[in-house]
């Protein structure tokens, strides 16, 4: 039986998000109207999700002192990593301890906190197709993995990064020292380490959200949303739809990758079924060949065009998850998203146009609040519905091209 408590009381349910952006933020507004308590970490004030949280803190993620110092203080019932960038093992000690649950397990953000430990999961401990890759720490091993069988076109990346940073194409021997220097000042800690994948020349991308929930009968369930479409620019998300059409072949084998790898991410310490939470596994598509890419255990950016298309949004689909209820699945309508970057470097921007954003038909906007913009950064995103996907892409598309971001 699941029992919640009240917020503030000492029978509070209590959720802890590491990591407050505008994922976290729409996960805590989920568990808010569940009436749970929330704790907004993240590493700068008033971040997106603090806004919205019942207790908002503010500490080096990454620091594994300050990190079990707080959540020993809060004692969450829950601890959910919004961000890769945080000291795991502190997080599996603790949960081996018994101190706290780690969505989806302390294991799961470990493995992929970077991009080996899931890579080596996927490929060699699950067997699951991937592009050919190497791990290397030098410009010499780089061009040596190159030479020995990865070949041209090949992307490097470093090892720890996200939305893209230090990520580029090589298309020849020309690039290689270039892509070596990018990766180096654009990894999140220097420490020189990158993988070179080859290139995969896909038909098109998708993001398969794959939740574990536990169903009636108490066992651990997979379900699986519809298929997301995306493009990406420079290893960035700018546009998601949903649903992406597939051939059945490729639906069922995207279907059993994404199975395979949560199974495992799933997996508790004894190596029983254990994490529920939303996933979100991003794969190659050509033809009815599949490849694994990487995998988030949790909401993942390209999903926020679910806030439009479905009954239960992915951060719902988390929270629900997280709290041992029933979720699902269901498509509501096709529709799609398009990111609204800041345009400029400034703090406290403004914002016009959103009105005139809105008159484009059955659209919605979410701005995120946060405190700084970078002419890259994603400020906000536009969401359109419509029976027909490509009428939702053009709408959101207009109407993020609207919202115009300013200096005040
Ligand atoms: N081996 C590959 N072959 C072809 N395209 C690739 C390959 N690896 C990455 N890409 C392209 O670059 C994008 C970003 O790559 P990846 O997801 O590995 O980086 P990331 O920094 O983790 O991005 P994000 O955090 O936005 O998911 C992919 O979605 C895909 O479009
Ligand atoms: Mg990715």
């Amino acid at each position: 039986m699941t029992t919640f408590g009240t917020p503030n009381t000492p029978q509070a349910t209590k959720v802890m998000l590491l990591g407050s952006g505008e994922l976290g933020k729409e996960v805590l507004i989920a568990l808010q109207r569940l009436g749970v308590e929330t704790i907004a970490v993240d590493r700068y004030e008033n971040a997106p999700g603090q806004q919205v949280a019942h207790h908002a803190r503010t500490i080096t993620m990454s620091d594994p002192a300050q990190l079990k110092a707080l959540i020993e203080k809060e004692k969450p019932d829950w601890v959910v990593p919004e961000i890769e960038a945080i000291a795991t093992p502190m997080l599996q000690e603790l949960e081996a301890a018994g101190v706290v649950k780690v969505v989806p397990t302390a294991r799961a953000a470990r493995l992929t906190m970077d991009r080996e430990g899931i890579r080596r999961l996927a490929a060699e401990t699950l067997g699951l197709a991937t592009s050919p890759y190497k791990f290397c720490d030098s410009l010499a091993e780089l061009q040596a993995a190159i030479d020995a069988g990865i070949g041209y076109p090949c992307i490097v990346k470093p090892v720890m990064s996200s939305s893209g940073k230090g990520q580029s194409k090589i298309d020849g021997p020309a690039d290689v020292q270039k892509a070596w220097d990018y990766a180096m000042a654009g990894g999140r800690v220097s420490h020189g380490r990158i993988i070179v994948e080859g290139f995969i020349d896909f038909d098109y991308e998708i993001t398969l959200l794959t939740v574990r929930a536990r169903g009636a009968d108490g066992s651990i369930q997979t379900q699986f949303c519809d298929p997301v479409g995306h493009v990406q620019v420079s290893g960035d998300y700018v546009e998601s739809w949903q649903p992406h059409p597939m051939h059945p072949k490729a639906l069922e084998r995207a279907q059993h990758i994404a199975k395979t790898v949560t199974d495992n991410l799933g997996q508790g310490l004894d190596g029983k079924p254990a994490g529920m939470g939303l996933f979100g596994v991003e794969l190659f598509v050509k033809g009815e060949d599949v490849w694994f890419s990487e995998v988030s255990p949790r909401p993942h950016d390209t999903g926020m065009v679910t806030m439009i298309t479905q009954w239960q949004n992915e951060f719902e689909l988390h929270a629900r998850a997280i709290l041992g209820l029933p979720v699902n699945t269901a498509l509501k309508s096709p529709g799609a998203s398009a990111v609204i970057y800041g345009g400029v470097e400034a703090h406290g921007i403004v914002f016009d146009g959103v009105a005139d954003a809105l008159q484009v038909p059955n659209t919605d906007i979410r701005l995120f609040g946060k405190p700084e913009s970078f002419t890259k950064r994603r400020m906000g995103v536009a969401l359109a519905f419509d029976a027909d996907v490509e009428v939702a892409r053009t709408n959101a598309k207009l109407a993020a091209s609207r919202v115009k971001p300013r200096k005040a």
